[in-house]
């Protein structure tokens, strides 16, 4: 008893030490959305390819100290470039954006070195092989301990590329397509095929999770190595590689069964892990923003599936309370990795809000109001925007006065912390700007 008014009496001189940007509540939130696109996309597009590092790397933050994540990660490299993608084709699979012609040359430019420094990746001898998580930003192995391998990064990879073959295809470039990017041959000497050969040879083996701290299976690592082979089918399709398909199709059939056995009955939601073999063992509250990130960066479910809501609303309803920052300023809640979290970016004395988590739950909303919209069904559709929106104004409210953007977020006194300008996190929140776009006009 006494413990607990000690606890919540702390807890009120922390809310009341906190120390926001006063401007940013009150700033309109669209025009913000706005001027945000610009900066996050300029500054996630400094960290492609950047002076300092090997052409086609793509540093996960410009921070080499507190904490050093000047490397070229698999998985944070593989969703920034399907960015890079998008604008660069100046389209999502939904909208189509405005980019200036100068900018989109520049843009190949990266792409193309990007394929050559991930096919270099493959090549370099490392601890674990193709599912080896990060590099040195000049292309050069990380020989350290670490959480080994990550074989959603390859699977990620995959996914990014075969959109670009198929829009090279579209364009023509069939010989850039099947030299660079998907030869047919086994062995293969093309990075999608050699990524695509490893997850249909490996999805069942188990290894770390995005956070890069449990051994064990993930839902995050399934579902993504189901829409690598999906996609990988589709394309050794158009290809005239047809045994390949039929093994890939299979293949991603099979995962199906071992993704269920994520699904957790009695709660109606999805779990990160089964199966643990290794790595932190205490996260027992089975609720992880990672199943959401798995549906928005490799589909297979709708949003609007009940189970999936209930996920969101669960880990949304852990954080609410477990952040200060969450009670302050505007009614979003800054979403983390899981409950149980304490990495700070540097002591582990505790878990804060991702930018990065916070909106991609806005996107999972705004989705979720385009299904809603499709199926005729408006009002719900505006409610699903509204849910989004408190994700992003609860972004607009820390984010720095020049709209830099860390890792997380301070969740005592709300200012960005960890590695700053992650990569991750602009590409992020570009997504949920679009995510948004791509509803609103209909409503
Ligand atoms: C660094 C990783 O990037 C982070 O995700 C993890 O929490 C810590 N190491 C602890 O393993
Ligand atoms: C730590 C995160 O947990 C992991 O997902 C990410 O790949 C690295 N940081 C680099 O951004």
């Amino acid at each position: 008893m006494v413990q607990k008014a000690m606890l919540s009496c702390i807890w009120t001189i922390f809310i009341f030490l906190l120390t926001i940007p006063a401007d940013a509540a009150t700033g309109d939130f669209e025009a913000w959305l706005q001027a945000q696109e610009k900066i996050s996309t300029e500054r996630m597009l400094r960290n492609v390819s950047p002076p300092d590092a090997a052409p086609g790397a793509v540093v996960a933050s410009p921070e080499k100290l507190y904490p050093n994540y000047f490397f070229h990660w698999t998985r944070d490299a593989a969703l920034t470039m399907n960015t890079v993608v998008s604008l660069w084709q100046s389209a999502t699979p939904q909208i189509k954006l405005n980019v200036p012609p100068t900018l989109r040359q520049s843009l190949f430019d990266r792409i193309t070195a990007y394929v050559s420094f991930s096919r270099q990746n493959q090549l370099t001898p490392t601890r674990s092989g193709i599912g080896e998580p990060k590099f040195y930003a000049n292309g050069t192995a990380f020989n350290e301990d670490w959480c080994r391998p990550q074989n959603d990064g390859p699977a990620l990879r995959a996914v990014t590329l075969i959109r670009f073959a198929n829009l090279m295809l579209d364009r023509g470039e069939d010989l850039y397509v099947k030299t660079q990017l998907y030869d047919g041959r086994t062995p293969s000497q093309s990075v999608i095929k050699t990524d695509l050969e490893f997850v249909s040879n490996h999805w069942r083996d188990h290894n770390c999770d995005i956070w890069e701290e449990v051994d064990g299976e993930h839902f995050y690592n399934k579902i993504a190595s189901r829409r690598a082979l999906q996609d990988g089918a589709a394309l050794a399709t158009r290809l005239g590689d047809v045994g390949a398909a039929a093994w890939y199709t299979a293949q991603a059939q099979q995962i199906e069964p071992s993704i269920q056995q994520h699904f957790d009955a009695a709660r109606n939601i999805f779990i990160p892990t089964i199966n643990r073999v290794a790595g932190i063992w205490y996260k027992h509250s089975g609720l992880d923003s990672q199943v959401i990130l798995g549906v928005l960066h490799a589909g297979g479910f709708q949003f609007i599936d009940p189970r999936i809501l209930q996920t969101m609303k669960l880990q949304t309803e852990s954080f609410r309370n477990l952040y200060p920052i969450n009670k302050v300023g505007v009614s979003g809640v800054g979403i983390g990795r899981y409950p149980e979290d304490v990495y700070d970016g540097d002591k582990f004395q505790g878990g804060n809000p991702w930018v990065l988590n916070t909106a991609a739950f806005a996107t999972a909303y705004y989705h979720a109001a385009k299904e809603s919209l499709d199926n005729g069904q408006r009002d719900q559709a505006k409610r699903f925007v509204a849910m989004g929106d408190e994700f992003m104004k609860r972004v607009q409210y820390h984010a720095n006065p020049d709209g830099s953007l860390s890792e997380q977020i301070d969740r005592n006194t709300g200012h960005m912390t960890s590695a700053r300008d992650l990569t991750w996190s602009h590409s992020e929140v570009i997504v949920a700007i679009w995510g948004r776009r791509a509803v609103v006009g209909g409503l």
